[in-house]
């Protein structure tokens, strides 16, 4: 038997991957990410916790606008015409269609597909200048802007994210750790991660039309126990460059190497001439700048908190981090990626309560909640169902809870009364 295998030619000659036609240079590509930039030049940003958009003027560094939703954004997308934005919510799917002209909301569509308890939708993309696709945990879900139309286009899928859309294509990963690509038709071809570690989470990817190439930052959780494995090493941060013309993996850059130790990559993108890569790390309010051929970092960046994303100015003269729990966006130098600084995204304020415990929540910079400054709760959990079996539970009986999880889940020395309470206060707020 031995014997048999080892003459047996290379199992890679005999199973060529499958080919795809790229499509062609006019095709729509696209990502939601967290900003969009206007044909303005100004920067439409998400403002989830107050449930708006803001509309930064980076040359004046001010809010200029903002657009109230009804519900908490998380993806944005200017559409290939620049004439719409589309909203996308997060948990329960939902779409508002913002016109640029204007800045004003004018439709709004509810995509009624039931979710699991706690599910979410994840990200969406763009496939012509009127129709976007959404990705639901286990459906991609189309929707027509101008009608409000909802098609599910792809049903029953395993369980998993959606990355991107080219031309004909959607791109996903799948929880089990499967890169997938769905044509036209629902014709799928499938390729590997490298490693046995599950997917965790996925950051928005930097999609270099170009190149045929989609770098996307993950979090992994490391296989086996994890209460043998010490704190900071049960995630691995890793940055996939995905083949999209011949689905697969080309490279594998584990960040914690190339890159020193930082937490939860959460967005990544390309500079203009393809030479850097940014990403921002949303544990630990970091924008890193990588070399793209030495897969070496360059420079590192303080930014505000929880940065959800990267961008560039139309000119490219700034680079930019959108943060989550600051509700700021943090202006940099365009090409040295120095100079931060801070610009709110709202002019709304949250309780105070609330916006003390979100810190607590999203971000891991203080020893109090972690010893190593690396796992926030949002490390381990999303917000949506975070609460469990205390959902019903008094406030004390939950306090009592975390006092003990912080020190024990996350190694913080522990938060005062007040902190704790503003904690408990903020999880309440969460669906
Ligand atoms: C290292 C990962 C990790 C971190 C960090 C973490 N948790 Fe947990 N959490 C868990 C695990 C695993 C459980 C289930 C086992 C348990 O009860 O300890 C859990 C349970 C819970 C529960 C109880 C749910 C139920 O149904 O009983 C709540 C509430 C909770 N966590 C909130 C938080 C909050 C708030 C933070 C931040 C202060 C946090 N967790 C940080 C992993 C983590």
């Amino acid at each position: 038997m031995l014997l048999l295998l080892f003459f047996l030619p290379p199992l890679r000659a005999q199973t060529p991957a499958p080919l795809l036609t790229l499509p062609s240079a006019n095709a729509v590509a696209s990502v939601g990410r967290a900003y969009a930039v206007l044909p303005s030049g100004e920067v439409a940003v998400i403002n989830p916790t107050v449930l708006s958009v803001g509309v930064v003027n980076l040359r004046a560094r001010a809010l200029s606008r903002e657009v109230a939703l009804s519900f908490a954004p998380q993806r944005l997308l200017l559409l290939p015409e620049r004439a719409r934005i589309a909203v996308l919510s997060e948990g329960a799917p939902r779409l508002a269609v913002i016109d640029v002209a204007t800045l004003t909301v004018t439709r709004e569509i509810v995509i009624d597909v039931p979710l699991p308890v706690g599910a979410s939708a994840h990200s969406m993309a763009a496939l012509s200048p009127s129709r976007v696709v959404v990705g639901l945990p286990d459906r991609l879900v189309e929707v027509d802007l101008l009608t409000g139309e909802t098609t599910s286009a792809a049903r029953d899928l395993s369980e998993g994210v959606l990355l991107a859309a080219w031309g004909g294509y959607r791109y996903r990963l799948t929880q089990a750790g499967e890169f997938e690509v769905i044509g036209a038709g629902g014709v799928r071809v499938t390729a590997p991660l490298p490693t046995a570690d599950r997917v965790h989470r996925v950051g928005v990817p930097a999609l270099d039309a170009r190149a045929g190439l989609l770098y996307v930052p993950l979090t992994l959780r490391a296989a086996g126990d994890p209460d043998r494995l010490p704190f900071d090493a049960q995630f691995d941060a890793v940055l996939v460059v995905v083949d999209l013309a011949r689905p697969g993996v080309r490279s594998w850059i584990r960040l914690d190497m190339a890159d020193g130790v930082w937490h939860l990559p959460s967005a990544a993108l390309l500079n203009a001439d393809r030479t850097r890569l940014l990403v921002t790390y949303a544990a630990s309010n970091r924008l890193s700048v990588l070399d793209v051929r030495a897969g070496q970092r360059v420079v590192t960046t303080p930014v505000g908190a929880h940065p959800l994303d990267v961008g560039f100015s139309a000119d490219g003269q700034f680079a930019f981090t959108v943060n989550r729990v600051d509700r700021s966006l943090t202006l940099l130098d365009g090409r040295l990626f120095g100079a931060p600084e801070s610009i709110p995204t709202t002019e709304r304020t949250p309780p105070p309560v609330v916006s003390v415990g979100e810190r607590w929540f999203y971000t891991a910079a203080d020893a109090r909640i972690a010893w190593n400054h690396a796992l926030s709760c949002y490390t381990c959990h999303a917000p949506r169902g975070v609460l469990g079996s205390y959902i019903t539970r008094s406030d004390d009986d939950l306090s009592a809870f975390l006092r003990a999880h912080i020190v024990n889940a996350q190694g913080g020395s522990g938060l005062n009364d007040v902190d704790l309470a503003a904690l408990v206060a903020f999880l309440r707020t969460l669906p």
